[in-house]
């Protein structure tokens, strides 16, 4: 990088810090680091290849939407993907169900990927499978081509949840009516904001499927309806219950990468500490990689090794500790945080060097989400969270989405169209066959509905799980709290399907 703006650079950070601790002398910094922007769920990074074999069969198709459900102007129609698979499938006559996978922002054959549990299901059940994509992410962008469909708001605005769902009701119905299979049940799955889709879809569509499993779907992370402090104190707690140390040394370390980064040459190094591939450009992208690996380390807490994000240890956060906490006599604070976090970025051994910019902000799908709907206030608490401490500001929040994308959010439309205040009565008086399933080792638990609403809207809380663990393919080292949990939903959508069939047999015996 050129000298004089390296130089001014470490002039604009300087003043900053100045600045910040003139107000708060003893806290290093009262917000060095965090930016207005929510974390992020879980999805696949740009490295990460596919399996050489695709884990499960299906055919993949394409179905004709239209670009707004909502409207009658006449705009250009766009090719949603879909995998269907209907191998195990009964077929029309004996009202075979279908379950319908929720798709997330992301490639949809990822999720088909991780998602077992529903393939696991479909032979007992005798169902047809199917996992439709949400529009704007992987091969289901409208306009041609993902660089037209970003780009700007004008054309991002119909990356909604709502236009999302009504592909899913309209691909469905299509189908059906092809396969002449209007009478199956449709049972809906989903996982984190494919759970809130699988919810959502029940409650706003219940002529189109009889139940959902949503799991780790925090449809109250809106608003003031839960504390905004709730994730990362999770993801806090996840860590503390560990080791109080690891907890600490992690507190600490944002204080000491700042002051680092503020020393002549500091930025090369910690360039050097963190074995960067670039040089360092400013502390705060370092932050940033740390405070997510934080994060998906939490999402991915699974008793067992998996490869979700990253390949990884069963119990990931224990090993970064033990990491955090051993490093030999002398060893500085942000060598043992390196350690610790080379067990998530570096597990395999593999990595040369770290590429910081894995998860660039910018022009990505998510982000217009979050920017439009999907607005997840959230803050550090000062004392119960190992992040910066950070109060949510709701302007600042604001101008990122005008800088970004010329869109101003509006944080109270989700708890409108889908509602989230007062749930749990709001939904025992109509809603029905919905199962809110949540690991409390996810931080997004603390977003979900972690109460029984009625009897047939059931939350399964298990301590020990992480992000969606339940959808996850079964393995032999599954622990028994997870085979519960699994047991207990597959008798509940057995449930729903018995109900189903014996209304209609009422209703063709009339
Ligand atoms: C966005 O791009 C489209 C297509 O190029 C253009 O017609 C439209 O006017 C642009 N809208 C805005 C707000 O810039
Ligand atoms: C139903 O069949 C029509 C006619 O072949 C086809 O265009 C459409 O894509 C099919 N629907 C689905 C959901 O595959
Ligand atoms: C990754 O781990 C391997 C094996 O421990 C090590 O040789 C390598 O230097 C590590 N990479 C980085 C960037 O630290
Ligand atoms: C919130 O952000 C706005 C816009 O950036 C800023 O003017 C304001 O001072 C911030 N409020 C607090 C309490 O930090
Ligand atoms: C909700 O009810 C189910 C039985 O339908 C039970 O298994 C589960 O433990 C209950 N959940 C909570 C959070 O109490």
């Amino acid at each position: 990088m050129a000298k004089p703006t390296l130089h001014c650079l470490l002039i604009t950070i300087f003043f900053v810090i100045t600045v910040i601790s003139i107000s708060s002398p003893f806290s290093f910094a009262s917000q060095p680091f965090k930016s207005s922007r929510a974390p992020r769920f879980p999805k696949k990074f740009s490295h990460q290849t596919r399996s050489l074999q695709q884990q499960y069969r299906y055919d993949t198709r394409y179905f004709s939407q239209r670009l707004d459900h909502f409207s009658f102007a006449d705009h250009p129609s766009f090719s949603q993907r879909y995998l269907i698979n209907t191998e195990h499938w009964v077929g029309p006559n004996r009202f075979g169900p279908i379950f319908l996978y929720c798709g997330n922002e992301g490639d949809i054959e990822w999720f088909a990927d991780n998602s077992g549990f529903v393939w696991e299901l479909a032979p007992r059940f005798g169902a047809m499978v199917l996992f439709p994509e949400h529009r704007y992410y992987g091969e289901s962008v409208p306009y041609g081509s993902q660089e037209e469909a970003y780009k700007n708001a004008t054309t991002l605005s119909y990356l909604t949840a709502e236009q999302a769902l009504a592909d899913f009701a309209v691909l469905i119905t299509d189908l059906k009516r092809n396969l002449s299979a209007e009478a199956c049940p449709v049972v809906l799955f989903g996982g984190s904001y494919g759970g809130m889709l699988a919810a959502w879809m029940r409650l706003k569509y219940p002529h189109i499927a009889i139940g959902a499993l949503a799991s780790s779907a925090p449809i109250l992370q809106f608003e003031d309806i839960v504390p905004k402090e709730t994730f990362y104190n999770i993801v806090s707690n996840d860590f503390k219950r560990e080791s109080t140390s690891c907890f600490i040394a992690i507190k600490e370390s944002w204080g000491e990468l700042l002051s680092v980064g503020l020393k002549e040459n500091g930025l090369i190094e910690l360039t050097k500490t963190f074995r960067l591939c670039r040089d360092l450009k400013k502390t705060e992208d370092l932050a940033d990689w740390l405070d997510s690996a934080y994060s998906y380390l939490a999402m991915v807490d699974y008793p067992y090794p998996s490869e979700f994000m990253m390949p990884l240890p069963g119990y990931p956060i224990r090993e970064v500790c033990k990491k955090v906490d051993s490093g030999p006599e002398g060893i500085s604070i942000l060598e043992r945080i390196f350690q610790g976090i080379s067990v998530y970025y570096n597990y395999t051994g593999k990595v040369d060097c770290f590429e910081l910019d894995d998860d660039p902000h910018g022009l990505d799908g998510w982000n217009w989400q979050a920017c439009t709907e999907m607005v997840m206030p959230m803050s550090s608490d000062r004392d119960a969270s190992m992040y910066p401490p950070y109060d949510y500001n709701y302007s600042s929040f604001e101008e990122e989405c005008w800088r970004d994308f010329k869109v101003i959010p509006r944080p109270q439309w989700i708890t409108t169209q889908f509602g989230g205040h007062d749930i749990k009565s709001v939904l025992k008086l109509f809603g029905s066959n919905i199962i809110f399933s949540n690991g409390l080792l996810d931080p997004w638990s603390g977003g979900s509905v972690l109460q029984n609403v009625s009897e047939t809207i059931v939350a399964l809380v298990t301590e020990e799980g992480a992000h969606h663990i339940d959808l996850r393919p079964s393995t032999s080292e599954d622990p028994d709290w997870l085979k519960e949990q699994r047991a207990t939903e597959i008798k509940l959508i057995e449930g729903w399907l018995s109900s189903y069939y014996q209304e209609k047999k009422a209703t063709f015996n009339m």
